[in-house]
């Protein structure tokens, strides 16, 4: 089969890429990628030479370029990672968010109806559900939690879930969509909180931790999502949508703390700042239809996936390095400077 992958030089999509490439010699995976910011070919380099891989620089919203792609490769499989995917961006620049994840969504659901597709596979969030009070323990969102966003980054999200379950209805386009919890693990940009803190601590640097730190979000290492979207394209239900998460809910200021611990740097680098403006409080999944239906389970809990992925930034220095050296330190400026000053 040929399987286009967008957005697989960003982070999940690149851990996808690498999976896939090695899981399935047979198949031709094709990422499909426009490198912005967040895009890097040095997260392609593990597969790069592998005759089963195969690389496109361009934009999901540039109908031309998708056609030429589609045209060429003719794709069984769409996977669509590709996005702007930080929330904070998202606050300060809410256009880029409607370009890339809404109408890029629809460019590529358009090039599937034109040349036909068995899979369209939409990589979602849990944040399209909004969130859930902290004093709710109790409550989880399921696939049937209404979409009720916050910020541009999940409103734009929840607006490329309702195209594409539009598609499916009105067109019949087989389609699925997977929303998943917050990811950690290796290449992941140092923009998002784990990486942010790791990098920071190792350099003796503050922690900037927004508000109180009580905010609660539900950790999952990013192979075991990759897994679930394996799982999701190859025998998932078309029209269905499946929550991915594993249970591994903990405060930002508890994440932070395991990080400062495990690197053997004091509490004292942590800093509270500036709240992000409409901060949902907690996030946290139900991912029983996935577990029943398609038997996922999770490998990694939150201990040993943050053992897993300090290590990998311990060892992968120059992968990160590099990032945070260049056009990052005028971002680092511009999103903290008045925060931290
Ligand atoms: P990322 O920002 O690390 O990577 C995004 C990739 O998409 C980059 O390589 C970028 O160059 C590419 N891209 C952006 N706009 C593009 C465009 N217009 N055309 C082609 N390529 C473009 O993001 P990520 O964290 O890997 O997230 C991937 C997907 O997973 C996103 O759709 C995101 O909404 C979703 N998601 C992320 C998380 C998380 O915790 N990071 C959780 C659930 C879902
Ligand atoms: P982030 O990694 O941006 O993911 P998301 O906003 O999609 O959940 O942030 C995770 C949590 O960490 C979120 O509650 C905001 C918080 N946070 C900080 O406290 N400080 C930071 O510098 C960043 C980037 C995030």
């Amino acid at each position: 089969m040929n399987i286009i992958v967008t957005g697989g030089a960003g982070f999940i999509g690149g851990n996808f890429v690498h999976r896939m490439v090695k899981k399935y010699p047979e198949d031709t995976i094709i990422n499909v990628d426009l490198l912005t910011y967040a895009g890097n070919l040095e997260t392609c380099k593990p597969v790069e030479n592998e005759p089963n891989y195969k690389f496109y620089r361009g934009d999901i919203a540039d109908a031309d370029f998708v056609n030429r792609v589609f045209e060429a490769e003719k794709p069984d499989i769409v996977v669509n990672f590709a996005a702007e995917s930080h929330v904070d961006r998202s606050i300060t620049d809410p256009g880029i968010f409607v370009h890339s994840n809404v109408l890029g969504t629809v460019t590529l659901l358009d090039a599937c109806r034109r040349y036909g597709i068995k899979r369209y596979h939409q990589v979602s969030t849990d944040e399209v559900y909004g969130d859930l009070p902290l004093d709710r323990p109790d409550l989880f969102f399921t696939e049937t939690t209404p979409l009720h966003t916050s910020s541009p980054y999940s409103s734009s999200k929840a607006s490329a879930d309702l195209f594409v379950l539009a598609y499916h209805r009105t067109f019949g386009l087989p389609v699925t969509i997977s929303r998943c919890s917050n990811n950690y693990g290796p290449y992941h940009f140092p923009e998002k909180l784990i990486p942010l803190m790791i990098s920071r601590a190792l350099a003796d640097e503050e922690l900037p931790v927004y508000g109180d730190g009580a905010n609660v979000r539900d950790w999952l290492h990013v192979s075991d999502h990759c897994a679930a979207i394996d799982l999701i394209i190859h025998n998932g239900r078309v029209g269905e949508v499946y929550n991915v998460g594993g249970h591994n809910e903990r405060t930002n200021l508890e994440v932070v703390k395991t990080i400062l611990h495990a690197l053997n740097k004091p509490e004292s680098l942590i800093r509270f700042v500036k709240d992000r403006p409409g901060h949902d409080r907690r996030y946290a999944i139900d991912p029983t239809k996935l577990e029943t239906e398609l038997g996922w389970k999770p490998e990694y809990n939150f201990d040993t996936g943050i053992a897993q992925t300090i290590e990998w930034y311990l060892n992968n220095r120059e992968w990160w390095e590099h990032i945070i050296s260049g056009e990052y330190q005028n971002y680092f400026e511009n999103m903290y400077g008045e925060r931290l000053s």
